[in-house]
C-alpha cells in the first residue's frame, strides 16, 4: 500500500493538472473536490467556499459529498467562518468538542479548514470533513495548504 506521503505527492500533481486544464473555474474546483474525496479514505466531504465581494461572508462553491444547508456562513461562525476571520488553518479532530460548530451531518467527526489567499487577501476556504475521529496529521495540513496555494490562481 502506498504511503500517505506518496498519495499526497500524486494528488498534488493531479491538482496541478486540473488547474492547468482549459476549463471554467468551478469545473476545475469541482474536479479537485471529487478527486480528493475519492482518493483520500478519510476525506468524506470536500468543498470550497468563496468570500463574497462585500467580504465578511462565505458562500458555498463547488463541493463533493452530501448536500449541505450551510450555503452561506458569516465570518466568525462555525469552523469555516472562524478560519476565514482569523486567516488561519483550523483543525478540529473531534467536532463534539468544538464550541462554535455548524453541523452538516451527524456522521462528521472531524474537520479541517484552510484559507485560500490571493495577493495576500483571503478569497475563500477549503473545507474537509471526515467520518473518522482524529484523522488529520501534519501531512494533511501541509498537503491541503499546498492545494490552496495551487488553486489560488483561479480564485
Ligand atoms: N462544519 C462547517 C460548516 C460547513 S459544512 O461542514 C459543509 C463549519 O462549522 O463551519
Amino acid at each position: 500500500m502506498e504511503s500517505k506521503t506518496q498519495l499526497f505527492e500524486e494528488l498534488t500533481k493531479n491538482v496541478n493538472e486540473i488547474v492547468e486544464k482549459p476549463t471554467k473555474r468551478d469545473t476545475k474546483l469541482e474536479g479537485i473536490c471529487t478527486v480528493l474525496k475519492k482518493e483520500v479514505p478519510h476525506y468524506d466531504w470536500v468543498g470550497f467556499y468563496f468570500v463574497t465581494d462585500a467580504g465578511q461572508e462565505l458562500i458555498l462553491g463547488p463541493f463533493a459529498g452530501a448536500a449541505t444547508e450551510h450555503d452561506r456562513i458569516e465570518f466568525g461562525e462555525g469552523v469555516c467562518g472562524r478560519a476565514a476571520e482569523g486567516r488561519k488553518v483550523i483543525t478540529v479532530q473531534d467536532v463534539t468538542e468544538a464550541e462554535n460548530y455548524l453541523s452538516c451531518s451527524p456522521a462528521v467527526q472531524a474537520e479541517i479548514v484552510i484559507p485560500v489567499f490571493k495577493a495576500g487577501e483571503i478569497k475563500g476556504v477549503l473545507d474537509v470533513d471526515s467520518h473518522s475521529l482524529s484523522p488529520f496529521t501534519k501531512e494533511d495540513r501541509r498537503f491541503l495548504m499546498e492545494v490552496c496555494e495551487i488553486v489560488s490562481e483561479v480564485f
